[in-house]
């Protein structure tokens, strides 16, 4: 049986859902699951874009023969290498011989690489290596290839189907989460069941390469374009100034909203503690705010968080002379993923002797424009009245800025 979803009058999506998945990439959660999306052009020549994850290649298959109705498949288009793409790529080829695989030269060798077969030369697979503007004409339609370097992989390309003006974008505009039977993003309430996830995808899996993305972005804007169909989540093909407008500001690091990220790790409450006054004054102020303990939520979740908002405060005890270990685990993790243009406050406690506020500010040295505020609340302990005042003066600090 199958489960293939109808996109236009002859492009059909035949990729498959994963709702059993614990872990994206073996790292970030996926609660309400994934789609891997793959589709099939049905022209005088027959194009299949992508494929998907080993766990629901069977469906995939299916899909796929079904959708053919009887036709052999002419090309296979690979836009994208990673594996949550390309784990049908063989039985592909095993099922139709004779299909064509369409990919650019960093692609072939990651085929050679993943699939531990010599494939030395051309001549060995149906290969056929494009490169930047390189069309194919299969019949009505036209399809352009534009090359999208590290969005996310080296190898990526997207493509332009230049008669329907549609664009197979491979990872641009994905989202976590499965599909549950609708198809375009319009058929769903996106903003509120969907946006924070796109934002946590976007901001995990694409946004330390923000730069490419931008270019990415520019060669859109070049363009006329109907449809978006990404390799996960819903396809767009109306009202998606809101989610290209979210991607100009993820891809330069700007924040979507004026509030205060608090992210804390507290071996015994009093660093907790610290950060929920800050935030009940920043709240008495009317400034929007986010709290997070490091040592309880996915730092994917808190990494999102910290692409929405403007200004982040970090509240970590001392550990081991050190920063404590969940909240130097996650700004290694903020940071390997190019924050940038934010404000930074600090909180620090230490019995003994606190390090971890100096070793948080440090950090942030390898980063862009990020302006950490010299007022530091440094506890010993648990917080007293002169904290408090170092927190008023945080607070001050912050507001000063909304
Ligand atoms: Fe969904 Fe970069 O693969």
């Amino acid at each position: 049986m199958h489960s293939i979803k109808k996109v236009t009058d002859d492009l059909i999506w035949v990729g498959a859902n994963d709702r059993r998945l614990a872990m994206f990439e073996g790292v970030y959660s996926v609660p309400n699951g994934v789609s891997y999306n793959s589709y099939l052009l049905l022209d005088e020549k027959t194009v299949l874009f992508d494929t998907v994850d080993k766990a629901v290649v069977g469906r995939f298959m299916e899909n796929v023969c079904f959708a053919l109705s009887g036709r052999n498949l002419d090309y296979l288009v690979v836009q994208h290498m990673e594996p949550d793409h390309s784990a049908a790529l063989m039985e592909i080829i095993a099922k139709y011989p004779d299909v064509e695989i369409v990919c650019n030269a960093k692609t072939f060798n990651f085929i050679e690489q993943f699939n531990n077969v010599p494939i030395s030369s051309e001549g060995e697979l149906n290969i056929k290596i494009v490169k930047e503007g390189d069309t194919l004409k299969t019949g009505k339609h036209s399809l352009c290839f534009l090359m999208a370097p590290m969005v996310h992989w080296p190898e990526v390309m997207v493509t332009y189907d230049e008669t329907d003006k549609i664009l197979f974008s491979a990872d641009a505009f994905g989202t976590f989460g499965a599909l549950n039977g609708a198809l375009f993003a319009d058929e769903v309430d996106f903003d509120k069941d969907y946006m924070d996830e796109a934002r946590r995808y976007y901001s995990n899996i694409v946004g330390k390469y923000g730069a490419q993305v931008q270019m990415l972005l520019k060669k859109a804007s070049a363009i006329s374009i109907e449809l978006i169909c990404p390799l996960h989540g819903f396809v767009w093909r109306r009202d998606f100034d809101s989610i290209i407008e979210k991607y100009m500001l993820w891809s330069q690091y700007l924040p979507e909203e004026k509030g205060v990220m608090i992210a804390y790790a507290s071996v015994y409450g009093n660093t907790e503690n610290a950060a929920e006054m800050l935030a009940c004054r920043l709240r008495d102020r009317g400034i929007a705010t986010a709290m997070f303990d490091v040592s309880v939520t996915h730092a994917s979740e808190i990494i999102a968080a910290a692409f929405r908002f403007s200004h982040f405060v970090f509240a970590s005890t001392t550990y081991n002379a050190g920063i404590f270990v969940s909240m130097e685990d996650f700004l290694n993790d903020l940071i390997a993923h190019n924050i940038q243009n934010r404000t930074v406050g600090i909180i620090e406690n230490g019995s003994w002797a606190a390090t971890s506020g100096d070793l948080i500010r440090k950090k942030f040295d390898a980063c862009k424009n990020i302006n950490v505020l010299e007022q530091v609340v440094s506890i010993k302990s648990g917080v007293k009245e002169a904290q408090l005042n170092e927190i008023e003066a945080m607070v001050t600090a912050i507001a000063a800025d909304f």
